[in-house]
């Protein structure tokens, strides 16, 4: 039984329900499998229903065609029941309808509770959970998988494991971080360690840098008083990108299970230098924010002109950091990393640059452009691209860049999950391997944290560029000398530098 706590709010119709849909269809639910909505609206189980399966426009597309008995079939797996006007009260009902739905559809007692609701409010779900004897696992398994953000600070994520651990075990709970669910994300594990032929070079005597672009195009929609907050760097950085961070950085686990890759990744999140200094904060990272532009003839408003965002604010929607990983892997490679909103198109992707060959017999001009690139493709147009040089037929040896690639979509056969399908399938087989481990999360917040208290206490700038452009004026400073920042495209092949500006 899949217990959702914040069922009335938006993550459950647009990402969960859809993706136990799709496990559904594809015959991957367990024969005896329900869904328990909670929370504060008053809805009957009908209304629920209605609202987050028959009438849901997340599910249109996926009904087009459909039975209208499988529809029904798939809506009557979905209960619902109220909470009262808060969450942290007595959950006396809740165990009660719990109980007879277990009895009614044979789940075993398997349980997992999914918070989707504010952060503040886990500890105390926890507890409630824990006082109606729901999360012992002497019969059946309980596990409890918690949205994101995990904490604010440093600080208050620790404070939020060592809350959950009162009520839960640490094997028992499941953080998740929707960018592991990514097919391309674990496919960078396979990459590296299913192959003979990358891992000899994935160190320092061939890698020059590692750039990861997180690019989005929307602004912050209707999330401006969440993300005022946040900002780019607790709301995708801490999380999202260091997980990619951590992938890239570690070293070959022992096997493939999930104590031994994530040891493998805290070990990979703690070898990043932590900046310390004011000097070194300063000239390694950059914040900015997005102002009002026309992009293809339509306004787009300035962050700080969006609903429930500070007219003043400072918080950045742009966020640029170098850094260096101190191992033997790493020593002196510089990690470039970005993420923002509002940028000319959504793509992420990690481009591992080579070095140049230690001795160019082929004296071309402009040859240093022509290094051995990989690029792992995470969104939209997943798959790997390996640049590298060919003769250019003729007379001589002139050198040109050609690419050789691989996409997913040319698996037409296969099925690639989405996230959260993936994810909570996981979950309900026990399988932790894409799930955040409490020391994971708080070594990454180790690396965050003197970043945040910088920006905030210091009269570090926030500089401004135009929504729809690759980041502020100031954005290739970073980079030093090796100039830019790789702008890519939507499309994995296609090199085009270009920016759309009003
Ligand atoms: C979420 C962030 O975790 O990830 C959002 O809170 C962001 O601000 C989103 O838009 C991006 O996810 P994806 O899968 O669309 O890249």
């Amino acid at each position: 039984m899949l217990i959702i706590f914040g069922a009335s709010g938006d993550l459950t119709a647009r990402k969960l329900v859809p993706a136990i849909y799709n496990l559904f269809k594809e015959g991957h639910l367990p024969e005896h499998f329900v869904v328990l909505g909670a929370s504060r609206s008053n809805l009957s189980d009908a209304d629920f229903r209605q609202r987050v399966v028959l009438e849901s426009t997340y599910l249109k597309n996926k009904f087009k065609g459909e039975a209208a008995s499988v529809i029904e079939s798939f809506a009557n797996k979905i209960f619902y029941t109220d909470l009262g006007s808060d969450y942290d009260t007595d959950y006396t009902g809740l165990a009660d309808r719990i109980a007879s739905l277990n009895q009614e559809y044979g789940t075993d007692e398997n349980y997992i509770f999914y918070l989707s609701t504010p952060p503040s409010l886990y500890e105390a779900i926890a507890k409630n959970i824990c006082e109606q004897d729901l999360s012992s696992e002497a019969n059946g398994w309980k596990r409890l998988i918690v949205e994101k953000p995990f904490g604010y600070s440093l600080e208050s994520a620790k404070q939020l494991n060592k809350g959950l651990h009162q009520y839960f075990k640490e094997s028992q709970i499941y953080r998740i971080d929707h960018y592991l669910g990514k097919e391309t994300v674990q496919n960078l594990l396979v990459t590296r360690f299913a192959n003979s032929i990358f891992e000899p070079l994935w160190n320092r005597n061939y890698i020059h840098h590692v750039e990861i672009t997180n690019a989005e195009s929307g602004g912050v929609e209707k999330r401006g008083g969440y993300y005022d907050k946040s900002g780019a760097l607790r709301d995708m950085f801490q999380n999202h990108l260091l997980q990619i961070v951590s992938l890239v950085v570690m070293e070959p686990p022992i096997g493939a299970n999930a104590e031994e890759i994530r040891n493998e990744k805290v070990k990979a999140l703690k070898s990043l230098r932590i900046m310390r200094d004011a000097e070194t904060l300063h000239q390694n990272t950059i914040r900015a924010q997005y102002i009002a532009s026309t992009i293809d003839g339509e306004k787009v408003k300035g962050y700080r002109e969006e609903e429930g965002v500070d007219p003043e604010s400072t918080t950045e929607t742009y966020a640029a950091i170098k850094f260096f990983v101190d191992n033997w892997r790493w020593a002196d490679v510089p990690f470039y990393v970005r993420t923002a909103k509002r940028m000319p198109t959504k793509v992420t992707e990690v481009v591992i640059h080579f070095k140049s060959p230690h001795h160019q017999i082929f004296r071309d001009a402009g040859m240093n452009d022509k290094a051995n690139k990989l690029v792992i493709r995470i969104q939209p147009d997943e798959g790997i691209l390996i640049k590298f040089g060919v003769k250019v037929p003729g007379q001589g040896f002139k050198v040109e860049r050609a690419n050789l690639d691989f996409y997913y979509s040319s698996l037409t056969e296969t099925h690639v999950m989405e996230a959260y399908e993936r994810l909570l399938l996981d979950a309900m087989q026990g399988d932790a391997t894409l799930y955040a481990r409490a020391d994971e999360v708080e070594a990454a917040w180790e690396f965050v944290d003197p970043i945040l208290e910088y920006w905030k206490n210091s009269d570090e700038k926030v500089y401004g560029y135009s929504a729809g452009v690759w980041g502020p004026e100031n954005g290739d400073d970073l980079i030093e000398d090796l100039g830019t920042w790789r702008n890519p495209s939507e499309n994995l092949a296609e090199d085009p530098g270009f920016c759309v500006i009003c």
